[in-house]
């Protein structure tokens, strides 16, 4: 298998269980790898669309793996209770996501999920949900940026700042940069910011963020 970007990298990485489920998997790098390198002893590949489910079985014929199984699902719809017990879903909005989260199977301790939109919606349905998140943090990966949130099963109120920015530490360069690329394509729609009372608390917030970075920087530097 070829080397994974930065975003499956960081996806595998955050895998570690018994049995997965990879929903969504289209290509199935992610469940496949996990596998691979000996993160779970057995992946169920899952995707709605046959022609996507096609190409995880191709990849799995490729790298002789056989202790995979295919399902052609709309999210855990094809799984049974207590078949799997980590499950990753990525690569998708975070309302659908939100969707696939809603009708799971019982028996999964931990989810793995990377959202392209919609994150801060996700983390409010978690909170809400019963879930806690125990990793929350921005992946760049072809000069795009991720959030990659590892949840279990808990409890936590998470302030507006977590909801709208993760776990992130401030001394992380990525979300350093990150909170620079938020401000810039925010700040290009100036009038936005001034009318939208959400878009101005979010660049307000934004703003802070990057004045305690600039506090840190100037306390490690002297
Ligand atoms: C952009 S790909 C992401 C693939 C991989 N998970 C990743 O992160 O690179 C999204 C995949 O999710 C599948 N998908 C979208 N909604 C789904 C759902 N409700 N249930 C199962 N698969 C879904 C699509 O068919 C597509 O193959």
């Amino acid at each position: 298998m070829k080397k994974l970007d930065p975003r499956l990298r960081a996806v595998v990485d955050n895998i570690s269980g018994v049995v997965l489920a990879d929903v969504g998997c289209d290509h199935g790098k992610i469940g496949l790898t996990a596998l691979k390198e000996g993160r779970v002893t057995k992946t169920i590949e899952s995707d709605v669309s046959q022609p996507s489910l096609d190409k995880a079985i191709k990849l799995a014929k490729e790298e002789g793996l056989t202790s995979v199984e295919f399902i052609r699902c709309d999210g855990f719809e094809g799984y049974r209770d207590d078949q799997v017990d980590v499950a990753v879903v990525a690569g998708m909005g975070g309302r659908e996501i939100v969707k696939i989260l809603d009708s799971q199977v019982r028996g999964i301790a931990k989810f793995v999920l990377l959202a392209h939109s919609d994150v801060d919606y996700l983390r409010r349905y978690l909170a809400a949900g019963g879930y806690v998140r125990e990793r929350d943090y921005v992946v760049e990966s072809g000069k795009k940026f991720y959030n990659l949130i590892v949840a279990t099963r808990g409890e936590e109120t998470p302030s507006y700042k977590e909801i709208m920015l993760g776990n992130n530490s401030i001394t992380d360069p990525t979300f350093c940069s990150f909170v620079e690329n938020e401000l810039a394509k925010i700040g290009s729609y100036a009038e936005f910011v001034a009318a939208d009372s959400q878009i101005k608390r979010y660049y307000d917030l934004l703003r802070e963020v990057k004045e305690e970075i600039r506090h840190a920087k100037t306390v490690s530097n002297n």
